[in-house]
This record gives C-alpha cells, structure tokens and sequence, in this order.
C-alpha cells in the first residue's frame, strides 16, 4: 500500500488570488519527501485548480508515480498522451459538481471507452485505472476494457454515518476482493482522512494506491504539509494490510 497525495487544491488555494503563491510543484516536492510514494492531480475541463503548466512541471520534477485523473474526453487524451504518466485514473466529470459525484457508469461508457480510449492508452502503453463505485458489475466491465486497475471510490464510505459505516466498509471488501480475483490492481480513493482511513486499510484488503487530497491539505494549513504527509504515510505504509488478506 502507498500514499498518494493529490495537490488539486494547492492550485485552488493559488487561483484564488491569480498570483503564484503556492505553487503545487513545490508542494508536490515536499510531499514526496515527506514520504508520498506518488502525486496526483486532476485536470478539469474548466481548468479551475491544476492548469496545463503545472501538468507539464509536474512530469519534469516528480519523482515517484505520477497519476493524471481526467475525463476521457478527446482534448484531454491528447494532452494525457503527450504528457505519458505512468498513470492514468479516468473518471466521470460534469461542470457543475464541487467534486467527483461517483464512479464511472461503466454500463453507459463501455462502447465508447472500448473502442475510442483503451487502444490509445494501450498503444501508448500508460496504466489506466477506472474510478468505479465499490459494485460488482463496474468492476467486470473495467475487466472486460482491459484497464490494468480501479480505483474504488470511497467517498459513500467517507460520508457514511456511524450506522452505515460496517455495510459500506463490506461492500469495499466484497469489491476489491473480486477486483483482485480478476487480476486488477485495486487502488481507493475519495474523501479519506485521518478519521476513516485506518478502518478502510484494517477491512479492505489488496490495495495499492491510495489517493488523498482535500483533507491533507486542510491539516496542512495548521501543521505544515510535511507534517500532515508525513503522519499519513507512516499510517499507511506501516500498516501491515487488511486481516485476512
Ligand atoms: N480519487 C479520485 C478519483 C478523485 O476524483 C479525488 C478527488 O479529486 C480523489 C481521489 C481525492 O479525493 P479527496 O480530495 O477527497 O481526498
């Protein structure tokens, strides 16, 4: 298991004034060596945290994995390609949302992603991880693309009250146990923080990637980025994975 640490909102927090300040490649440095294995960023349609520059120092100056979440739309492949990360997490993207809703609706983009988006990742040979909701259905169909991995989106979990946590963390484990069994790698991802991930990473076995933004860059703001990616990483990495994998 590894942390990832997305940046998105350090480039919120610096378009927020228009000026540079703070620059996400300099967080992105930071938290690599306060022991993130790997950064994350999404570049929306509408640009309105990371923007095309970013992308391209990114890929100069990170080290270890680097993940570009996107939509599949045309525009951004084209980028997505010309920028070759190791790897690619497609999800779902609408204008209005403050965040990604949901997974992808496998059902509904299967044609279009069969024969428009995974021959050219795979000719380009980039890793493509599907952000899916914790189901049965989503995760064959991924398989059946061929997509090397899903990321499970935790987020109903991360929202879910006391009563409803258990069925939400067994409906995590149901699917990255069948996700493993197909042969995809199971990263997770959404609304994680130091409240709920250690229950996630004591029930749900077979992670790899772990992706976390927003709430480490809320600690950040009263202890200092280092700090707030250094107590995740050591929570993750020292974990010794699910009981029972
Ligand atoms: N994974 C995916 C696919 C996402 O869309 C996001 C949010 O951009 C994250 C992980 C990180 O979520 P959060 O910012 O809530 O930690």
């Amino acid at each position: 298991m590894q942390l990832l640490v997305n940046i998105d909102h350090v480039a919120t927090l610096r378009n927020a004034r228009g000026e540079g300040r703070p620059d996400p490649v300099e967080a992105a440095r930071i938290c690599e060596e306060a022991g993130a294995k790997g950064i994350v960023f999404h570049l929306r349609e509408d640009r309105r945290h990371i923007r095309d520059e970013d992308v391209y120092r990114l890929k100069k100056t990170v080290k270890g994995l680097l993940d570009f979440e996107m939509a599949a739309t045309p525009g951004m492949m084209d980028i997505s390609l010309q920028v070759a990360p190791h790897l690619v997490t497609l999800v779902p993207e609408s204008r209005e949302e403050l965040t990604t809703e949901g997974g992808l609706l496998m059902r509904s983009v299967f044609d279009d992603y069969n024969s428009r988006v995974v021959p050219r990742f795979k000719e380009a040979g980039i890793m493509m991880s599907l952000f899916v909701d914790p189901n049965m259905e989503d995760i064959e169909l991924t398989h059946r693309l061929g997509a090397e991995a899903i990321e499970l989106h935790t987020g109903t979990y991360a929202n879910a009250d006391d009563s409803q946590k258990k069925t939400e963390l067994k409906r995590l484990r149901d699917a990255a146990e069948y996700a493993h069994s197909l042969g995809l790698k199971v990263n997770a991802g959404h609304g994680l923080d130091f409240g709920n991930i250690r229950p996630l990473l004591d029930e749900v076995p077979y992670l790899n990637d772990i992706s976390i933004g927003h709430a480490l860059i809320c600690d950040a703001l009263f202890n200092g980025l280092a700090n707030s990616v250094g107590r995740m990483a050591a929570i993750i990495h020292d974990h010794p994975g699910a009981a029972g994998k």
